[in-house]
């Protein structure tokens, strides 16, 4: 079941949230734990940080499961990425990180068009062929 976008809006930045991408690398949770923090309710409160410190932490995410926008201007760090290069790295025991625009083709024939993402590589995903996290339960371990 496909898991709802959650949206924040702060002071000159909106926060989107896909839990369906997250890898749990809880990246956020190190770079800015007073907004990032799961044990809240509310678990993102952007009125913790300026819209700066949110972007550089949200600019952290391997998933791009989160993703900020600035309110009245495009992203910088949107605009930096090359669009015709795309950045693939292998998360040590985890997924292939794909930084940059790419369409990914499910096996049924659909395609996704994605910024980021976070391809599986441990095949024990409930999200196919994108991480969920679930490398971390089934303590995969990279081939070496
Ligand atoms: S690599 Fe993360 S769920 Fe498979």
């Amino acid at each position: 079941m496909t898991k709802r976008l959650q949206v924040y809006e702060g002071e000159g930045v909106v926060v989107t949230f896909d839990p369906n991408v997250c890898i749990h690398s809880a990246v956020c949770l190190r770079a800015l734990p007073s907004v990032f923090d799961v044990r809240q309710r509310r678990w993102i409160q952007l009125e913790h940080a300026s819209a700066d410190e949110v972007v550089a932490a949200v600019d952290r995410c391997p998933s791009a499961a989160l993703r900020a926008v600035r309110q009245g201007q495009p992203r910088e760090a949107a605009a930096a990425v090359d669009a015709a290069r795309v950045q693939i790295s292998v998360k040590p025991n985890g997924p292939l990180l794909i930084r940059g625009s790419v369409d990914v083709t499910r096996e049924d024939g659909t395609v996704v068009a994605k910024e980021s993402c976070a391809l599986c590589r441990c095949g024990a995903t409930g999200t196919a062929p994108f991480c969920d996290g679930s490398h971390n339960r089934i303590g995969f371990r990279s081939p070496s």
